[in-house]
């Protein structure tokens, strides 16, 4: 087999030695335009998994890169003149050049030709050989080459970074944060090797600007740098290598693979430097392309194709994590009048693989101090909890208006469609009142619509008759008598979503039979198939306003703690704020502001007749994930908008606006959003979907990404989840008496059952070569 390798980096020399080493009668060459120690870069970082790869893959070169490793396990955080130091990470770096001399030996022992100063034009040349591997690096001559075949898509993210040296020592990952009469830098460091270390830094397009880096010359820039971070350098220099100022690019391709022909390592896809170095993923993906010939080593089509299908879900998943990372990076302003341990708190869990739980194991005392700022924060907002020995921040209370929740969770709206003509009944009672009884601080209804009209389905519960608000009455009178729970009516109106099927005889499809005219916006049919909804005019909107007016007065008689308007999920009231749904040309429709005219209105006049002293909150799609749909500024806007109307809370959802939505599902994703209306537009927000665990709740409060966390589908088969929840983290919460033994019971076993597996997982945790060293340091020391 003739392997032809163009580009002598880390992804090209890797898999070099390792399909010589597996059959050395290959013929293999490596073309590099660079000499052979001409290297741009300082240090490279890995973790020890990793290192653990590169142990089983190949030993020489792997002894070779530890011998010249500088270990460490902390990630230490500097902000505001905090230094906060977390373990267990286990990482460790070496120099880039160093890395790429023991791969170019390793490749010569084994017989892999090298050739230097080879530009590499054309690739027809290499007609003859079986494999063409394009390990041409970020900037891919033949990715461009055949950019239509590949489908390159090249994200140039905002923010601006330039990767510097330095021969300060650093004793863990060192991320700083520094504040400049221009705006926040932001220094990644780590050493590398004795005396060096790497100093990746990063600015927002502006303060790039007002700082001049523009019109600097490198030394320029990095004497800059060395005044911007004086105090963390302590005098030592820092130096440049080809260290130019650039825009990250998030580089990804629809083909890996052309013929005989595969893209590898950057030139295929690129992670941002914060969640650790491309050349983890350059060597990673090297180690994927060898399995894959060397399971089909005469099919390298087949092979080729076997590459791409099981290399990409991992490439993905490193992609979209580097992707949640640097959008941390590019908004850190936002964060940055939080407490410094909050802040620490938000970075570290900025990517979703580690989480509260697991930051306790690691740091018990870091997140002791999380918890104790979380609890003087709601101490400050004139509550009497212990701070000293405070509850994790799930069961810390929370006020709206007049309204005080017990703990954080809260049981998310959720249609039952089991109503008959609107009027719920003993399933809607046994519902609600179990899932009281099981302890969220809150409890939304499903969306219970204001008029015949408003259903989304015939099953749809309503209040607009006394018959429907007895039946209420009786269900929050239940909830009032069993538990502590809080209860909250959404109200909405179906719009263009009406008239359809019950959940499970078809979501959002129309009623073959039965239906009824339905309104929106503007005329625009659902599904092709949907009725065209009656675009609503002014006579049209005074009845919708009376209907929600109307409904919020039963409410109050009812006695509901709290009303929600339903804003979202393409319903009435979303179709006016959305552009994919609103193509009015008259008031009402247009720029943002006139598209929030009609929603504002009809919560402005249910503010009015809903008593002061209790909370409202709107649900909104903060995106359509949809072309041409809302944007995160725009989410921020109506948010702003219907907090300054007096709107107490945003319940941050997302999409379900038009059926070609594609939204990127993941644990918490819409998290982010909360996170940016939050703290961008100051607002108290919920978030909501896919949080599954009490872990993840604690996560996203002490990150101060919401100040309350909903759960739907947890809640459905789980009606105790928060009870269950409150005994994990050993926090009494209320229990009618009839249940008390149940709860004596759990909170009994929960103790021990948390201690074995807090065991088991410390157990289970093999030591990191930090660890392992300072082990083998201490027997030495002891020995002599
Ligand atoms: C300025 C800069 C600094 C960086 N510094 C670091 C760092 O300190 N630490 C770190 O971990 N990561 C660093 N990175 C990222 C890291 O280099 C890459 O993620 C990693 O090296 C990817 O490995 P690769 O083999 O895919 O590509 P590369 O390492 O880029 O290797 C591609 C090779 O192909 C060669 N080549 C390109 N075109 C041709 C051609 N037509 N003919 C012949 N040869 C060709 C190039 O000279 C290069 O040697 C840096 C990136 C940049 C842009
Ligand atoms: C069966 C079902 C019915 C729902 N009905 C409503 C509703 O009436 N109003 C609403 O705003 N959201 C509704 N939703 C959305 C949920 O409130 C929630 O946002 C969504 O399920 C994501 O959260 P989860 O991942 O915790 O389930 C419904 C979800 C489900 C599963």
């Amino acid at each position: 087999m003739k392997i032809a390798i163009i580009g002598g980096g880390p992804a090209g020399l890797y898999f070099a030695i390792l399909m010589k080493k597996q059959d050395p009668a290959r013929e293999i060459t490596v073309y590099e335009r660079n000499r052979p120690d001409d290297t741009f870069g300082f240090g490279v970082v890995f973790s020890d998994a990793t290192l653990d790869g590169f142990e089983r893959y190949d030993e020489p070169s792997y002894r070779r890169i530890t011998q010249e490793f500088a270990y460490w396990d902390d990630i230490a955080i500097h902000f505001k003149g905090d230094v906060h130091r977390i373990g267990g990470n286990g990482f460790c770096g070496c120099s880039r050049r160093t890395l790429l001399l023991i791969l170019q030996d390793r490749a010569r022992e084994l017989g892999v030709e090298l050739v230097f100063e080879a530009e590499v034009d054309d690739e027809s040349r290499f007609a003859d050989a079986d494999l063409i591997i394009a390990a041409d690096g970020i900037n891919s001559r033949i990715r461009e080459k055949f950019a239509e075949h590949f489908a390159p898509q090249v994200d140039l993210r905002p923010n601006k970074f330039a990767w510097m040296g330095s021969t300060k020592p650093l004793d863990a990952f060192t991320f700083i944060f520094q504040e400049t009469q221009w705006g926040p830098f932001i220094a990644h460091a780590y050493q590398y090797e004795k005396n060096r270390s790497t100093w990746v830094f990063e600015t927002d397009p502006d303060t790039y600007d007002r700082a001049g880096l523009a019109s600097m010359t490198e030394e320029e820039s990095a004497a800059l740098m060395k005044r911007v971070f004086a105090e963390h350098l302590d005098g030592h220099e820092v130096i440049t290598n080809r260290s130019l100022w650039r825009n990250f690019p998030m580089i990804r391709n629809t083909r890996w693979v052309k013929d005989n022909i595969v893209l590898l390592g950057d030139a295929k896809s690129t992670a941002h430097f914060s969640i650790g170095s491309g050349t983890k993923l350059a060597m990673e993906d090297a180690i994927a392309l060898y399995e894959s010939v060397r399971r089909q080593p005469r099919d390298v089509p087949a092979a080729l194709a076997a590459f791409e299908t099981v290399r990409r879900e991992e490439t993905e998943k490193t992609q979209h994590a580097a992707d949640v990372s640097l959008v941390w990076f590019e908004h850190v302003a936002r964060f940055w009048d939080f407490d410094p341990v909050k802040f620490a708190f938000g970075l570290m869990t900025r990517a979703k693989a580690i989480t509260y739980d697991n930051l306790r194991l690691r740091a018990p005392e870091f997140v002791a101090e999380v918890d104790r700022l979380f609890a003087r924060e709601v101490c400050e907002a004139g509550f009497a909890v212990d701070v000293e020995n405070p509850h994790v921040p799930m069961f810390q209370p929370f006020r709206l208006r007049d309204m005080v929740v017990a703990n954080r969770a809260v049981m998310s709206p959720m249609c039952m469609y089991s109503a008959t003509d609107g009027v719920p009944n003993d399933f809607h009672l046994v519902h609600y009142g179990s899932r009281a009884i099981g302890g969220p601080g809150l409890m939304f209804t499903e969306m219970v619509v204001v008029s015949p009209e408003a259903r989304i389905t015939p099953g749809c519960a309503g209040i607009w008759t006394d018959e429907q608000e007895a039946q209420w009455a009786r269900i929050v009178s239940f909830v009032r008598a069993n538990s502590e729970t809080k209860i909250c009516l959404q109200l909405g109106h179906a719009g263009r979503k009406g008239a359809t099927k019950l959940m499970w005889e078809g979501m959002d499809r129309p009623l073959s039979e039965g239906g009824w005219e339905v309104c929106s916006a503007s005329p625009l049919p659902y599904f092709p198939d949907s009725a065209v909804p009656r675009e609503i005019d002014r006579a049209g909107m005074d009845k919708v306003k009376a209907d929600f007016v109307a409904a919020v007065e039963r409410a109050e008689r009812v006695g509901f703690d709290m009303v929600e308007l339903h804003c979202a999920h393409g319903y009435l009231l979303a179709s006016f704020l959305s552009p994919l749904t609103n193509r009015r040309t008259d008031e009402y429709g247009g720029s943002i502001e006139n598209r929030l005219r009609f929603p504002l209105e009809v919560f402005e006049a249910m503010r009015a007749a809903w008593p002061a002293h209790k909370p409202m909150s709107v649900r909104i799609s903060a995106t359509d994930w949809a072309e041409g749909g809302l944007s995160p500024d725009d989410s921020v806007a109506i948010s702003r908008a219907f907090a300054q109307a007096g709107v107490d809370l945003i319940d941050v959802s997302t999409g379900q606006t038009v059926r070609e939505s594609r939204p990127v599902f993941g644990r918490m994703f819409q998290t982010p959003f909360s996170d940016r209306i939050r703290n961008e537009a100051r607002v108290a927000t919920m978030c909501v979907g896919n949080i599954t665990t009490a872990d993840q709740i604690n996560t996203i409060l002490a990150a101060g990404r919401a100040d309350l966390v909903a759960l739907g589908r947890p809640h459905l088969v789980d009606p105790s989840f928060v009870m269950k929840a409150s005994a994990w983290y050993g926090v009494k919460q209320h229990c009618p008496p009839q249940y008390q033994p149940g709860q004596d019971q759990i909170f009994r076993n929960s103790v021990r059952d948390r201690a074995d597996l807090e065991d088991l997982k410390i157990r289970g945790k093999p030591k990191t070569r930090a660890e392992l060293k300072a082990e083998a340091a201490g027997v030495k020391q002891a020995a002599e």
